[in-house]
């Protein structure tokens, strides 16, 4: 299993936090935001992680996290020249995927829990990771029958069909890379996710695992103090 953590993108809601440096490279109380998720991929047991950065601050990236050694990883970078969706990982990715399984995390995805049961087992197919939020219509939005099998995953939706939202954490098979070629791009112009998601979904290879632990989308003013305040209250209790 590889990984791949996206932390590119334009951070249009965090101006002017975001003008002269990117988001994952902000804080969340004492670390650079992406240090989350690449402890979430070295803690799932992932060696080989490829990032992938736009192309202003890369050279940042590279300085502030080098060859992956103090990380326990290896580390390759990308560049992504421009934002053209979620899925695009999959193909500035395809050299390095090759014919791996890989799992992806967004840079701005932040969780305090441990995949590793999940990630290991996984063997071909799709899987992604979905929880329940408040504001669902912001990110894709599972739609279940009446028995709780899942029937689609809808991109931000006026009308959720649930409350069960798709998180920024996904394990594909090789076959992503070809399938991301094949996407169209949506209405904004981007290759979705969630179109990557549904075709696994109607060959019925998509696995849908259903959490309750902390996760934060933290591309919002609100969501990056909500972690990082949950990260200090964290750090200063495994002080005492
Ligand atoms: P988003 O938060 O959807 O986009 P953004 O970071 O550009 O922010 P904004 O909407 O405020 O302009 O992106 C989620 C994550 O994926 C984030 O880490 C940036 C990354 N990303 C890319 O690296 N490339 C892309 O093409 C896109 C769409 C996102």
């Amino acid at each position: 299993m590889k990984g791949i953590i996206l932390a590119g993108g334009n951070a249009t809601r965090l101006r002017p936090l975001t003008k002269v440096t990117c988001k994952q490279l902000l804080p969340v109380y004492d670390r650079p935001m992406i240090y989350y998720p690449i402890n979430t991929l070295v803690s799932s047991g992932i060696r080989d992680i490829l990032i992938i950065v736009a192309p202003t601050y890369s050279g940042h990236f590279l300085n502030l996290l080098g060859s992956g050694k103090e990380f326990g990883a290896n580390f390759s970078f990308a560049i992504q020249d421009s934002p053209r969706g979620l899925a695009d990982a999959f193909i500035v990715g395809e050299d390095f995927i090759a014919n791996d399984n890989v799992t992806m995390i967004l840079g701005d995805n932040i969780f305090d829990q441990d995949f590793s049961k999940e990630i290991k087992s996984f063997k071909s197919g799709a899987m992604i990771f979905s929880k329940q939020v408040p504001d669902p219509e912001r990110f894709g939005v599972v739609e279940f029958d009446k028995n709780h099998k899942v029937i689609n995953i809808e991109e931000k939706p006026q009308k959720p069909k649930s409350n069960y939202c798709v998180v920024g954490l996904y394990a594909y098979d090789p076959r992503c890379v070809q399938y991301a070629k094949e996407l169209k791009p949506s209405a904004r112009g981007e290759i979705e996710i969630t179109d990557l998601n549904n075709r696994y979904l109607r060959g019925g290879e998509l696995k849908v695992n259903l959490f309750d632990g902390l996760w934060e989308d933290a591309g919002t003013f609100d969501s990056l103090i909500r972690v990082s305040n949950y990260m200090a209250s964290k750090q200063n209790k495994l002080k005492k």
